[in-house]
């Protein structure tokens, strides 16, 4: 992602991100680098992770968590299963900081009981539901999915949860609710980062309504079979695994059925960066990088092969249909 410092909103990529990509390749451009000290840095960088790691409070599982293995096709990838201990100490939460530790160490503030998400807009019965009674709007499921960050790393996470497209039904959309829009908590009083002008606050985030209605489209209540850690979203977040991640807002409170598209926090951060669509496209560059290959978290040695990145993350058999027709260049 970029972050946005000073009034001008002046931005600037994250190195930690993008240096290497460019010195990885090149291995005359990687001893420049090591001699820069750099490959020190990001040596203390993976130290601290553990570190940190070491830390990290498992919150245990929940009685409604009781899971069962998803059916939905292409919900289970058998590629390896990203450690517990890198899922929940690499995180993007900007409410709670913009370093890749911060929410690790800084969420533990975040208050998820009591919880209500209210459903309103274009619908025929808006709701406030207690956390508890959504989450037994349905089986609670596994599903390994992969997931893909803009700033091109990537992860495999069992998630917990199930269709999103099973409280959707339940509110009985009207016909001309077009998109879903999905508000996330704004607590200054226990967000630190809220208030920031990193984004314009709160978090917003947005599907059209078949992709919400998408099987593969996942209200997630926890991973690893246990509840999810704050960092990672608590207590519900979405998981959109064909998008890039940004588009799986983390601890939603508010989800509206509009006629129009909704402004999402990051296109209105840097439109031309990032869309709304945001499907994962290896074709289609970020303007100040490449999609082309991804890095997969845990295998992040010096010399670690970059992997490829699949078409719509991997998922282009089941949800490619639904952008037929589209041009994804400028629909990105
Ligand atoms: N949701 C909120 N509310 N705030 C955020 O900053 N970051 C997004 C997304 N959801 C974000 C968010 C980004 S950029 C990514 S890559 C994923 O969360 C990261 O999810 P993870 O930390 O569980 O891997």
């Amino acid at each position: 992602m970029l972050i946005r410092t000073g009034r001008d909103g002046f931005q600037h990529p994250q190195s930690s991100e993008i240096t290497p990509r460019a010195v990885y390749e090149d291995r005359r451009n990687l001893l420049k680098w090591m001699a820069t000290g750099a490959a020190g840095a990001a040596l203390a960088t993976w130290a601290q992770r553990e570190a940190l790691a070491q830390q990290v409070q498992r919150p245990g599982k929940l009685a409604q968590l009781a899971v069962v293995r998803s059916t939905v096709p292409g919900a289970v990838t058998m590629e390896k299963v990203t450690e517990y201990k890198d899922a929940s100490t690499y995180n993007n939460f900007y409410e709670f900081g913009t370093d890749k530790s911060d929410p690790a160490k800084n969420a533990h503030t975040l208050k998820t009981n009591p919880w209500t998400v209210e459903v309103d807009g274009l619908v025929k019965k808006p709701a406030k539901y207690a956390l508890e009674d959504l989450m037994k709007m349905g089986a609670q499921e596994e599903r390994i999915y992969r997931l893909r960050c803009v700033e091109g790393w990537s992860m495999v996470v069992p998630w917990v949860g199930f269709s999103l497209s099973k409280l959707v039904e339940k509110v009985e959309p009207l016909g001309n609710a077009k998109y879903v829009e999905f508000l996330t908590l704004a607590d200054k009083a226990t967000m630190p980062f809220v208030g920031s002008r990193v984004l314009d606050w709160p978090y917003a985030e947005g599907l059209r309504m078949d992709e919400a209605m998408h099987p593969l489209t996942l209200l997630t209540f926890g991973m690893y079979g246990e509840v999810l850690p704050n960092q990672n979203g608590a207590p519900v977040r979405l998981v959109v695994p064909w998008k890039y991640g940004f588009k799986s807002a983390k601890s939603i409170v508010k989800i509206r059925f509009t006629e129009q598209m909704p402004k999402t926090a990051w296109n209105k951060a840097a439109a031309n960066e990032y869309g709304f669509y945001s499907n994962v496209n290896p074709e289609v560059d970020h303007p100040r990088w490449s999609q082309a290959t991804e890095r997969r978290i845990g295998e992040d040695g010096l010399f670690a092969k970059k992997r490829k990145t699949l078409m719509f993350n991997g998922y282009e058999a089941q949800v490619g249909q639904m952008y037929a027709g589209l041009d994804l260049k400028k629909n990105f």
